[in-house]
């Protein structure tokens, strides 16, 4: 039955960096989800007829969701959604199925690596037809609708069954579930030199792999433990829960406690790595030793001509400003292609889809390549498996070699979590005004070269973003402000901090950056404002 409901509109639908993140609470008011999906379609010129991917990472209300979404689609005209059986789909395995399947788009049902569950977050990300998420001038335009929506239209037939792989009608739209792993699998195996990976297993590498009870568990099992031969129990937390058995599904060194205790343990295995609650973002450990997401970058993109699906060239490399600089000197190493984008990885789609870039990734745990346009956490740990096999190096010794060709970006994050919006804004609001003042002063041994907001040209559609305030030393040394744009509580100030050495590699981070992250805080007034002496995250 075709019905037009009435509805009036919320005014915090605005999308962040990645999607519309709630409380589940938020989503759980009435027409939340309807407003907010019927707005899509409506700023991008209808779906009738179209054909979109829809799919999630298991968590608490998404199963609600995707029934919303088919009534919606089909009430409104799509000829067809592809989804994933039970509702899961990893958001780089959908962004494969839209590229594959030549889609007009998807809907990504997540809320990355925020906590799930009736108290915890969901979220919508809204991808196009490039596979990636729709860029700032579509998401402002979806905002706009959400602040003056007035109906929805949905064609209600009841609630499919998404157990059964196959094909079945709703109404005049198809709807074709599928094998959420399958495509996914056949990508990674073309990328990648598997044969050599299973070699080195099967003599005797170790690996543990947390999935943190989110969606990577299923395609990890296959991947790692039927397809290359690792041991059963080689992936832990490998069954996606509703609320991820109340982990916080975010792969650092704070949240993946289980997994740094069996990697810092006696007889620790050779390898350890973890993906967040979408399977998008990783984190590569060795024995007692850990990578951070900058320095992985520079290495996968050093190391491109150790794998098939690369080593015949690629484009160049982009990071975020927040990342740190050690991919940039790779970049000149190899003569290739090098761009600073904004936080997000809306960004980088422009440059892969024009060819400026194959590897991209962010301090924050991400990195990927144009074989998708999301990041994607088990294609890193391939590859990063994938040197291991080829060089026959343990991964500390990939890192010191690297860093003894390179030189060293010793690099911390530090977050100040749930700060009042108010406070949070002021304190943005004065560092701008102060950072024209700072350029050319010394703060102990670090002398200011540059102090500015940092303003992104888009070299692709010509848009202008701002995102974030960089000061730069005349040693390198850099730091990096922003205010998170995933939360949902209040605000987050992020703090980057870099300090660049030569040749003095083998230090602890801290002992590096601490003095300069003590200048950042109180250039900011971080103390003063917040009341917070200490951050809430370190990484
Ligand atoms: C955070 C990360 C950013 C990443 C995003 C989505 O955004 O910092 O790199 O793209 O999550 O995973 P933020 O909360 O900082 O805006
Ligand atoms: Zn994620």
């Amino acid at each position: 039955m075709l019905k037009t409901i009435k509805t009036a509109p919320y005014d915090d639908q605005k999308m962040g960096t990645a999607g519309l993140r709630k409380k589940s609470k938020v989503w759980e008011q009435p027409n939340y989800v309807e407003n907010f999906v019927q707005s899509i379609f409506n700023s991008i010129g209808g779906v009738k007829g179209k054909t979109y991917i829809v799919g999630g990472d298991g968590r608490y209300f998404n199963d609600i969701v995707i029934q919303k979404i088919i009534k919606l689609a089909a009430g409104n005209g799509a000829a067809k959604l592809i989804i994933g059986q039970n509702g899961i789909l990893s958001t780089p395995a959908a962004s494969k199925l839209i590229i594959e399947n030549k889609t007009d788009g998807g809907f990504i049902l997540s809320a990355s690596h925020n906590p799930g569950g009736p108290n915890g977050d969901a979220g919508i990300k809204y991808s196009n037809s490039s596979g990636g998420q729709a860029p700032q001038q579509v998401t402002d335009e979806i905002y706009k609708n959400t602040k003056t929506i007035a109906q929805y239209t949905i064609f209600d037939n009841g609630s499919v069954d998404l157990s059964k792989i196959g094909t079945v009608k709703y109404g005049d739209m198809k709807i074709e579930i599928v094998d959420p792993i399958k495509d996914y699998v056949k990508m990674v195996m073309g990328l990648f030199d598997f044969p050599a990976i299973q070699k080195l297993i099967k003599n005797g590498f170790k690996i543990k792999f947390d999935s943190m009870n989110a969606v990577t568990g299923p395609y990890a099992k296959k991947i790692f433990e039927e397809i290359l031969g690792a041991e059963e129990g080689t992936v832990i937390n490998a069954v996606p829960l509703p609320d991820f058995g109340g982990l916080h599904p975010d792969p650092n060194l704070k949240y993946a406690k289980e997994l740094l205790d069996i990697m810092n343990g006696k007889n620790a295995p050779d390898f350890g790595a973890a993906t967040d609650g979408d399977g998008d973002r990783y984190m590569i450990l060795g024995s007692n030793f850990f990578v951070t997401p900058s320095d992985s970058l520079a290495v996968l993109t050093d190391n491109y001509k150790l794998i098939p699906g690369y080593k015949s060239g690629i484009f160049g490399a982009a990071k975020s400003a927040a990342t740190s600089t050690a991919v940039s000197r790779v970049a000149k190493e190899h003569k290739i292609g090098y761009y600073e984008t904004p936080t997000g990885w809306k960004f980088f789609v422009n440059l892969m889809d024009s060819n400026r870039i194959t590897f991209c990734g962010e301090e924050s745990f991400g990195a990927g390549s144009n074989h998708i346009r999301e990041k994607d956490g088990i294609w890193a740990i391939l590859f990063w498996l994938n040197i291991i096999a080829a060089t026959g190096k343990s991964v500390e010794e990939i890192m010191n070699l690297h860093w003894t060709k390179y030189g060293r970006s010793y690099y911390m994050r530090f977050d100040f979590e749930e700060i009042d919006t108010k406070v949070a804004n002021d304190l943005i609001e004065n560092l701008k005004n102060k950072l024209p003042s700072l350029e050319g002063k010394t703060f102990g041994e670090y002398k200011i070269d540059n102090a500015r907001s940092f303003v992104y040209n888009d070299p692709v559609d010509n848009s202008v973003t701002q995102d974030g305030y960089v000061i730069t030393f005349s040693d390198g040394s850099r730091i990096v402000y922003r205010l998170s744009g995933t939360g949902s509580v209040g605000a987050t100030l992020r703090i980057y901090v870099e300090k660049y050495e030569k040749s003095n590699i083998k230090e602890e981070p801290m002992k590096m950056v601490g003095g300069l992250a003590k200048i950042a805080t109180d250039i900011a007034e971080v103390a003063a404002r917040t009341g917070k002496e200490k951050a809430d995250v370190m990484t």
